[in-house]
């Protein structure tokens, strides 16, 4: 057994939000010792697949009011709108910050930073660089972070498999090295949570392979309540078969979504029409298809069932058109989406329309938190796509994630950094034999286990499809119920999962292994919110019960883990400051209705 490892701060994740909170600790205490500890090397967390980019007011007619209302309305009035506030007043701030570290945000002719709108936008204000933006933002992250050589520890290739909580706090991890297969105790005064979401748990989804929802799921065994978990973001315009993303970036340049017919079917689903506006190359905010992405996702389900959607050989799709932007504009603003297209398509945008379908891209909720990133367990924090904070709702707006990871992750850091000053002390001794129990169990379960009979990739497939099937873009009762006996089912056979890979080094058959257990955590809490969240609202659309319902569900879902059956659930209400909920209007009307702040 190796020496248990200590540092002031652990943050768990290499992403956009983990780096950008180690270096709030960096920059502001030099005295604490920061680990940061991800399972893939830095530069491959999953931020660095944004494409389309990151919110924050920057333009003279925009104003800090219409980012909240645009927000808060996008979210179906489930955002704390507090929170909102805070987001959206650190927001600029954070982005200019991040130009000073590096980050080339795409420019207008006249040198000034150029936005986009987004979205459920009322005015432009998504920064971006090319369709591109995560990998310029993680890069900018990233090589500020390495500044900081000696405070920052880089844990590379290390994956946590346990909190360890002591004393009612949360002191530190357990963490296998995946070149050595040594599983390591590492001690902290505070954790922060930076794991990012849990797509991988659909079977069709934009998220990169590690997104395994493995933060949330160590959150919900330690006692952490996991938020709103019924809220899943399906992006409109996945390309059919991979999933890969192509951006909202597409349509905010003027890109088109039509039907078979070659009908753009939007102006059917109560979000705008067409003739709104003379020139398509100037797309009309928050409308058509820059509608909100739960109301153009589910538009996608009722043209399919009407007919009139376009057989493809990996389901039925629409057509992404983009060809009248030109071919100019195309090489310069949506380069990545051209290849993208080119690669995993067989289309070049120039000349043909993309075919496009729904696909699970983000989680809106989360491990439950404060707007200082604080979870109730004290000692752990949390910030990104793996916590809710929460600004998102039940819906995000496309670019806010970007930015959220910024303020959030910076906040964070900021919070664990003083709550580490008052608290000095870890129990080295009493963790040593929580961890001991962890590799114990890791052994016993995995690397000297014969005789399981049940296959990794058999159930991970199984789970991936009864999501897919019961807890999709519209859900009923009877298909979460469903869904929920299939997911209790593979956690019972799961026990008997036998993994044929006993060694040491790299061992992905014991991290995939780890990792279908985090997944199956997660599922169990957002079909179990899903099905107590009799109503409908944003991205959580129940046909059973199709109406949003402000008396009973204007409250957050709080999932709390039971070792002996579902979670219990409980409701928080939202905070509400200067938006009081009303009707989500798009279309003309949007632009006729007021903001006020
Ligand atoms: O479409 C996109 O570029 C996605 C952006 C986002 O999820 O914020």
């Amino acid at each position: 057994m190796a020496d248990a490892i200590q540092h002031d701060i652990l943050i768990i994740g290499g992403g956009g939000a983990g780096l950008r909170a180690a270096i709030a600790v960096a920059e502001n205490d030099p005295d604490l010792s920061v680990a940061l500890v991800s399972k893939v090397y830095p530069m491959r967390s999953h931020t660095v697949a944004a494409e389309g980019g990151a919110a924050g007011v920057v333009k003279d007619n925009d104003s800090f009011a219409a980012h909240c209302s645009d927000t808060i309305s996008g979210a179906d009035w489930l955002a704390d709108q507090d929170a909102v506030e805070v987001f959206v007043a650190e927001a600029p701030g954070e982005l200019t910050q991040l130009e000073h570290w590096g980050c080339p945000w795409s420019r207008e002719p006249s040198g000034h930073v150029a936005v986009r709108p987004f979205g459920g936008m009322e005015q432009e204000r998504t920064w971006f660089a090319a369709d591109k933006t995560g990998f310029h933002m993680l890069h900018a992250l990233y090589q500020t972070s390495l500044k900081y050589e000696g405070r920052i520890r880089f844990y590379d290739e290390w994956f946590a498999t346990k909190l360890l909580v002591e004393d009612g706090r949360c002191q530190g991890v357990v963490a296998i090295e995946l070149r050595t297969g040594l599983m390591h105790t590492l001690a902290a005064r505070a954790v922060i949570m930076c794991t990012g979401g849990a797509g991988r748990i659909f079977a069709f989804t934009t998220n990169g392979a590690i997104k395994t929802g493995d933060g949330m799921a160590l959150a919900y065994r330690a006692g952490v309540p996991l938020k709103d978990m019924e809220f899943v973001q399906y992006h409109p315009t996945g390309l059919p078969g991979t999933g890969i993303l192509i951006t909202e970036a597409a349509r905010s340049e003027g890109g088109i979504l039509v039907n078979k017919h070659g009908d753009r079917y939007l102006k059917d689903y109560d979000l705008g029409s067409p003739l709104d506006v003379t020139d398509p190359r100037h797309p009309q905010k928050r409308a058509m298809e820059l509608g909100p992405r739960d109301r153009l996702s589910q538009a996608f389900v009722k043209e399919h069932e009407k007919g009139n959607t376009i057989d493809s050989p990996f389901g039925d799709v629409v057509h992404l058109d983009i060809r009248h932007l030109s071919a100019k504009k195309i090489r310069l603003k949506l380069p990545f989406v051209r290849e993208l297209a080119m690669n995993y398509a067989g289309i070049d945008p120039i000349r043909e329309p993309i075919p496009v379908r729904p696909v699970v891209h983000y989680m809106m909720g989360g491990i439950h938190t404060d707007i200082h990133g604080a979870t109730p367990l004290p000692g752990l924090f949390a910030a990104g796509e793996c916590a809710c904070v929460s600004i998102n709702g039940a819906n995000r707006l496309g670019s806010n994630s970007l930015t959220e990871l910024l303020v959030f992750g910076a906040r964070a850091g900021a919070s664990a950094a003083a709550f580490a000053r008052e608290h000095e002390t870890v129990h080295i001794a009493a963790l040593d034999t929580q961890a001991d129990d962890e590799r114990r169990r890791i052994r016993e379960e995995f690397l000297t286990k014969d005789g399981g009979t049940e296959r990794l990739a058999a159930l991970r497939s199984e789970l991936f499809n009864a999501m897919e099937q019961g807890a999709g873009i519209y859900r009923t009762e009877e298909s979460l119920r469903q869904t929920y006996r299939t997911v209790e089912s593979l956690h019972e056979r799961y026990r008997n999962l036998q993994i044929d890979d006993h060694s040491n080094c790299y061992n992905t058959e014991l991290t995939a292994a780890l990792e279908l257990r985090n997944m199956l955590d997660v599922a169990e809490a957002l079909l179990h919110s899903a099905l107590e969240r009799k109503e409908s609202r944003g991205s959580h659309q129940r046909t059973d019960h199709p109406a949003r319902d402000d008396s009973k569900y204007l409250k957050h879902t709080l999932a709390y883990r039971r070792d002996d059956g579902p979670p219990r659930i409980k409701y928080q209400d939202v905070v509400i400051t200067k938006w009081p909920p009303g009707k989500r209007v798009y279309g003309a009307e949007a632009s006729e209705a007021a903001t006020g702040c």
